[in-house]
């Protein structure tokens, strides 16, 4: 672990969006966001970035090897970098220790909007397929889909083994949605932040969050 990196879950923002014995909420319920060790660190960067500005409610788990991939494929390295790196307000942010399976996500009675794995490794895929639970984010996402709320799963893996198939087809059937990091090249992007863009505006379409960061395919425009 680096120093600076949250062993302990930030929960001023968490109590902020609970109000014990009332009856009335007022608060929307959080999303998770989780990074973990698939290529495509700059999809989760990006992703947390809008979400950050947007002051969505959030709780941010990183794997062990999620923090690896930052590091590697975008010099991230503490939280403090993250939180550099995505804009500084993190007000609406609360993170936890993906080693802490015993956190607020961990419980089917946490208030949750649903869940998103950005990116997603093939062995996460395969824990959620299996629903192992051996680490807070493999248990928030059991959690996520045993209470029938919203999993987007953004895997990365090329060539797909059969084992992969199989368990991205299993936690399909269980109600996930898969949405590989695949960028379209319709709108012909010139930068490697666009394809990043056009990924990141799929996520936050399956949220149901309104914000526009990438072209939408209008159809051809063939001169006449
Ligand atoms: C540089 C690097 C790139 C990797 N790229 C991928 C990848 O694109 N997809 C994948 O499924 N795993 C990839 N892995 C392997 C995962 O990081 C590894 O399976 C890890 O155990 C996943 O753990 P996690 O899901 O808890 O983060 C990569 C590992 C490294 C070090």
């Amino acid at each position: 672990m680096k120093g600076g990196r949250a062993g302990r879950p930030d929960r001023g923002s968490e109590r902020a969006h609970r109000s014990a014995g009332s009856p009335v909420r007022r608060s929307p319920a959080p999303w998770i966001l989780a990074i973990t060790g698939a290529s495509g660190a700059p999809y989760a960067v990006r992703l947390l970035e809008l979400l950050g500005r947007a002051k969505v409610p959030l709780r941010l788990i990183i794997s062990g090897h999620g923090w690896r991939l930052l590091e590697t494929e975008a010099g991230i390295g503490s939280d403090a970098d993250l939180r550099r790196a995505t804009g500084g307000d993190w007000s609406n942010i609360a993170v936890f220790d993906d080693g802490d399976r015993g956190a607020v996500p961990a419980s089917g009675s946490a208030r949750s909007g649903g869940m998103v794995i950005c990116p997603c490794s093939m062995g996460t895929v395969a824990a959620i397929a299996a629903g192992t639970s051996r680490s807070l984010i493999e248990r928030a996402a059991d959690v996520t889909l045993k209470e029938r709320r919203r999993l987007i799963l953004v895997p990365r893996e090329t060539p797909l083994s059969l084992v992969h198939l199989r368990n991205l087809t299993a936690v399909t059937e269980a109600g996930a949605i898969v949405l590989p990091a695949a960028p379209g090249f319709y709108h012909r992007p010139t930068k490697v932040e666009q394809l990043v863009d056009f990924v990141v505006q799929r996520v936050l379409d399956h949220m149901g969050v309104e914000i526009a960061v990438a072209a939408r395919w209008e159809g051809e425009r063939r001169e006449r």
